[in-house]
């Protein structure tokens, strides 16, 4: 089998790799792995085994078709995660977030389609829905997404759909709720009052803190696109959520704990144009077909992930200057 990961250098992407290359996939012992990143601030290649036989880098846009065309012959499968991800970039500049997200979707299937892939699992996201007061959304709920960025993965899932109605390209859809955990870029909620806490700096609590998201550790999220490309059913979106609501109070609360400060150490800050209130997804579909079940509980994952920046500031601080206006000014 030889898999081709697309942002493989990121977050999320890295995790999948790390974990494919250690057979942590019983599908994929063996496995070889190309991938293709572009090396935006958001990835960084020491996310990834320096060296490892079954590992091919390739330092490349997916924004590049002719790239794409090259790469994609001899691969099984693509597990797509390269994106513009952070919410609040997409509100001062939208245009990368269209052209990565929508247009670089749009190479990879065309890729893929072209080159015979047999299976390509897209990985999106639940900001796609928009906010919900109450309930959860299930996989037939409408598309509203409301910043730039849920908007353009609203899009590459829209186009997902469409390679597979008129093509019949073989290529699911995920959608998760928010991950957190080791290597996740200091930019983000968790990983940006871990890091400022570490650093006797104020966090930024935006709004009233009001706000609700569902937290999935990193390894369970890709646990699920694994059950995924091996079993989910073509043309099919499948939620992914960790059933582990928290506003970003009680997020606060839990971080402060665990770094030893109180709430001297919060700066209630302009909230988030447009922010949605909450996200919550029914996950029963993936539950119910392919077996899925969230392994890591909140509290053990939340620790670990504490513990992994206190031990790793190098890479840390690395991130925070390879981000251009970051960390942001109103935190300092
Ligand atoms: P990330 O920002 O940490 O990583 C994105 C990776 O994509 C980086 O390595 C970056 O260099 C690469 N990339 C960006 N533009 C590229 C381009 N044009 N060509 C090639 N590579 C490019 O993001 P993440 O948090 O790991 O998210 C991965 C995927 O999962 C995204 O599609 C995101 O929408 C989705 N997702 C994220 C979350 C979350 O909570 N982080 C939740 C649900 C879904
Ligand atoms: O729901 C899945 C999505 O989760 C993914 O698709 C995105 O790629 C990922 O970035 C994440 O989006 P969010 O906007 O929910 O995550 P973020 O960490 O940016 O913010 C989480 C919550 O914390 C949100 O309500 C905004 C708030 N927040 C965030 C930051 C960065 C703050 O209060 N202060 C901050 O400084």
């Amino acid at each position: 089998m030889r898999i081709l990961v697309t942002g493989g250098a990121g977050f999320i992407g890295s995790h999948y790799v790390r974990t494919l290359l250690a057979d942590g996939y019983p599908g994929l012992r063996g496995a070889r792995v190309t991938v293709v990143d572009k090396l935006t601030y958001a990835g960084n290649r020491e996310n990834l085994p320096a060296a490892d036989p079954r590992l091919d880098f390739v330092h490349g846009d997916v924004c590049d078709l002719d790239l794409l065309r090259q790469l994609t012959p001899g691969h099984d499968a693509v597990v797509h995660f390269a994106a513009e991800s952070h919410v609040d970039r997409s509100l001062e500049s939208a245009a990368e977030f269209v052209r990565t997200n929508v247009g670089g979707t749009q190479n990879v299937l065309e890729a893929a389609l072209r080159s015979g892939v047999e299976r390509v699992v897209h990985v999106s996201t639940d900001e796609v829905y928009g906010s919900i007061d109450r309930g959860s959304w299930t996989e037939e709920s409408p598309l509203l997404p409301n910043s730039p960025y849920a908007a353009s993965k609203a899009g590459a899932d829209l186009i997902a759909r469409a390679y597979f109605r008129t093509h019949g390209l073989n290529v699911s859809t995920t959608r998760c709720s928010n991950n957190y955990g080791p290597y996740q870029h200091p930019e983000k909620l968790i990983p940006l009052f871990i890091t400022h806490l570490l650093q006797g700096w104020p966090v930024p609590l935006y709004g009233e803190g009001a706000n609700i998201r569902e937290w999935l550790h990193v390894d369970d999220h890709c646990r699920a696109i694994q059950l995924v490309l091996d079993g989910g059913r073509a043309g099919e979106v499948y939620n992914v959520g960790g059933g582990d609501e928290r506003t970003n109070r009680q997020i606060t609360e839990r971080l402060l704990e665990h770094l030893g400060a109180d709430w001297s150490a919060v700066r209630h800050v302009a909230d988030r144009k447009g922010h949605d209130l909450r996200y919550s997804l029914d996950e029963r579909k993936i539950r119910e077909e392919l077996g899925y079940r969230p392994q890591v509980p909140f509290a053990r994952g939340l620790a670990d992930t504490v513990d992994w920046y206190r031990d790793n500031p190098a890479w840390w601080k690395a991130a925070e200057r390879n981000a251009a206006n970051f960390p942001p000014d109103r935190a300092n």
